[in-house]
């Protein structure tokens, strides 16, 4: 097959990692026959840097003509501190998910027994914790009316959903749910939030549609509290875009380390795939960053975007076997600690080897 895919390495850490996830792609594809063909654009506070635009047109048009993105990392701590600078990194990543029109978030949380240890939780609370996040993307508070009145003393922000962008999201929620253990938990803030309201209204329009699947509602302070206290009664959970944020950040520190959980973005154009991270300056150029997320982000690409399931598992295999083996990153290593590179070149010869 003949796969072509736009590379956006981005900030921070970002081009360190997207590396060693092109050596497993590169490893995967010459097992299998396939014909890579892959560019790289510019994205984020290095797009800035050089042509003063964090999601240049040429960026986009690349994004459009590819079959997947793999995207790394965003950020930059020098743009964090200036609430006054009038363009931010963060802007070309809501333009490129705007633009290619990326409704939904999937991140799944997942757990690693060699890592279990490193879990904030007892181990009897995690352990077998296997849930997906569906978060959607385009829509909500990140995107509606924003501004300042009163000579700027009062600031706002609005969250607008539109129905059409609940159904979809909601939609492909109860896909995933069918396709798992076929539990939905809806969450919002219905006692408060008229989008919420919404939200729930339309969720319980869709329910009957869906008789095999366990439709929950759960609001999303609830929602914060109980993935922490039972993370195992999820399956899928669905949830507009900030709560969505809030949510995935702390569901992915019960597996043990931020490092290791990839996501997919996917909708009308072309799929983007992406750790949860983010750009990580502290470690920029050090060679000691996680690879993981964004080589497992590669095996979804694998996955979702070229719908090959044995490459993707092929690339999972090689993460789990370099976590057995303690070749790791000093943010999850017990002895002794690997650099980024290294973690990259040994997971692409095991996937050589296998
Ligand atoms: C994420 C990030 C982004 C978001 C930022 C960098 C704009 O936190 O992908 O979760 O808030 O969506
Ligand atoms: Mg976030």
């Amino acid at each position: 097959m003949k796969l072509k895919i736009a590379i956006l390495p981005g900030d921070g850490i970002g081009p360190e990692i997207v590396e060693q996830a092109m050596k497993c792609v590169k490893a995967v594809a010459k097992k299998f026959n396939h014909d890579i063909e892959y560019e790289y654009a510019l994205t984020g506070a290095t797009a800035i840097d050089q042509v003063g635009d964090p999601y240049p047109d040429t960026t986009h048009e690349l994004c459009m003509k590819s079959d997947a993105v793999l995207f790394g990392a965003i950020g930059d701590p020098k743009f964090d501190n200036n609430p006054k600078a009038t363009v931010r990194p963060e802007q070309g990543l809501l333009a490129m998910r705007k633009k290619l029109g990326l409704y939904a978030n999937i991140r799944p949380v997942e757990t690693f027994e060699s890592l279990l240890h490193k879990s904030p939780l007892r181990r009897e609370l995690v352990e077998g914790a296997d849930f997906v996040c569906i978060r959607e993307l385009t829509g909500g508070i990140y995107f509606g009316e924003k501004g300042r009145k009163d000579n700027g003393n009062t600031a706002f922000d609005t969250c607008t959903y539109a129905r059409v962008e609940i159904e979809r999201i909601l939609k492909l929620a109860y896909e995933f749910a069918g396709e798992r253990n076929k539990k939905l938990t809806v969450v919002d803030k219905a006692n408060v939030l008229e989008s919420s309201r919404l939200w729930r209204e339309v969720a319980q329009e869709m329910e009957p549609n869906y008789p095999d699947i366990k439709t929950e509602y759960m609001f999303v302070d609830n929602a914060a509290m109980q993935i922490i206290q039972w993370p195992k009664n999820f399956d899928v959970m669905v949830t507009e875009n900030m709560f969505g944020d809030i949510l995935t950040d702390e569901a992915s520190v019960i597996t043990g380390s931020l490092g290791l959980l990839p996501s997919a973005s996917m909708g009308i154009h072309t799929s983007v795939f992406e750790p949860i991270h983010g750009s990580y300056p502290q470690a920029a150029g050090k060679d000691i960053a996680n690879p993981i997320a964004t080589i497992l982000s590669a095996a979804m690409m694998f996955e979702y975007a070229f719908d090959l399931k044995e490459e993707g598992k092929l690339i999972r295999d090689a993460v789990a076997a370099s976590m057995a083996e303690g070749f790791v990153t000093e943010d999850i290593a017990e002895e002794q600690a690997y650099k980024t590179s290294e973690v990259g070149d040994w997971i692409a010869n095991w996937i050589e080897k296998n």
